[in-house]
């Protein structure tokens, strides 16, 4: 039986042998950065500075969540808000293995300043057994290059601490609850953001419109279906198809909205969820009455293999 007291208190002793100067984490506000985080934190303190890169492609209200994450568990943390920096990197760019290589690289660029004015000597990730026992060679690393957000910077001169390496999730969430940890338990969500659910280029309209259809999709299905019968994940894809529909007595010419829901254990493979027409009547109306620039909206009936989940 796993005993998360006493992994929590070998590991911060350990910790504290061996992380002698100061250590720098981009957390997301997940179960896994943010254990990762408050376990460091208890054994260094403020001589850990915790970070999150807002990169302007986060859902509604995410920064400000994360923040209250940081506050309840007492960190010594920063939120930097990048956007501008990553929307104007991107310009002109539709296509997405360029978009997640600029995301990637514009994040460790904006991380390893941070880290270098705080003259960190210690990087520390989130990293658990199935993010390294996957990687090298899996189906994930070899369809898309998957930017996971704290990912490593190859030049950095940091040593690295990962204090979940050997654990398994439930146990992770099992530390978080014996912790006391209040931790952002949202359905998965990629690292580039909504830059990938913005099909071709992106622009600052398009950001709004699908940050406001996927918080509407969100908040619909999870009104709708408890945590149990939820599917995996659900959300809105803006796609660069507009299309001519009325509104009120005139003629408006539009964007297409596409909502996707899975089911999934590990994202590997995935089946569309076949969700109640209620819900979709309840989802399409919103989106098409409080999203401006909205008048058509499509629900991707594709498995995985052949698609993939994410549309870029
Ligand atoms: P795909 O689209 O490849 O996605 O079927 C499988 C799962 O991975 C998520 N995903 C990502 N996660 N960085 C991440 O950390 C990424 O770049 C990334 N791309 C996709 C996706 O949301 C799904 O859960």
């Amino acid at each position: 039986m796993f005993d998360p007291e006493r992994f929590v208190n070998e590991k911060v002793e350990e910790i504290k042998n061996t992380v002698k100067g100061k250590a720098i984490i981009a957390c997301s506000g997940g179960v896994d950065s943010t254990v990762a985080a408050k376990i460091v934190e208890m054994a260094i303190h403020d001589r850990l500075l915790v970070v999150f890169v807002d990169t302007g492609f986060m859902r509604k209200n995410e920064a400000k969540e994360v923040e209250e994450v940081f506050k309840r568990a007492g960190f010594n943390y920063v939120i930097v808000d990048a956007s501008r920096e990553f929307i104007e990197s991107l310009k002109n760019v539709s296509d997405p293995e360029n978009k997640r290589k600029i995301i990637g690289a514009k994040f460790i660029e904006v991380f390893e300043k941070i880290a270098r004015d705080f003259n960190a000597d210690y990087l520390v990730q989130g990293t658990i057994a199935p993010d390294w026992i996957e990687s090298g060679g899996g189906l994930r690393d070899t369809i898309k290059s998957h930017h996971n957000v704290g990912g490593l910077p190859e030049n950095m001169s940091l040593e690295l601490v990962e204090p979940l390496r050997d654990l398994y999730k439930d146990e992770v969430r099992n530390i978080a609850k014996y912790l006391g940890l209040e931790v952002m338990e949202r359905q998965p969500f990629p690292g580039p953001g909504l830059a990938i659910r913005i099909i071709g280029e992106i622009s600052e309209e398009k950001i709004e419109i699908v940050r406001e259809a996927n918080a509407i999709v969100e908040e619909e299905v999870e009104n709708y279906y408890d945590f149990e019968s939820r599917p995996w994940q659900y959300f809105a894809v803006i796609l660069p198809v507009r299309s001519v529909g009325v509104h009120g007595d005139k003629r408006a010419y539009g964007y297409t909205i596409a909502i996707r829901m899975v089911e999934s254990l590990d994202g590997m493979t995935a089946a569309y969820f076949r969700p109640d027409y209620a819900l979709l009547d309840r989802i399409a109306n919103r989106i098409t009455t409080e999203v401006k620039n909205v008048n058509r909206v499509v629900y991707d009936i594709t498995n995985k293999p052949p698609g993939t989940i994410e549309w870029e």
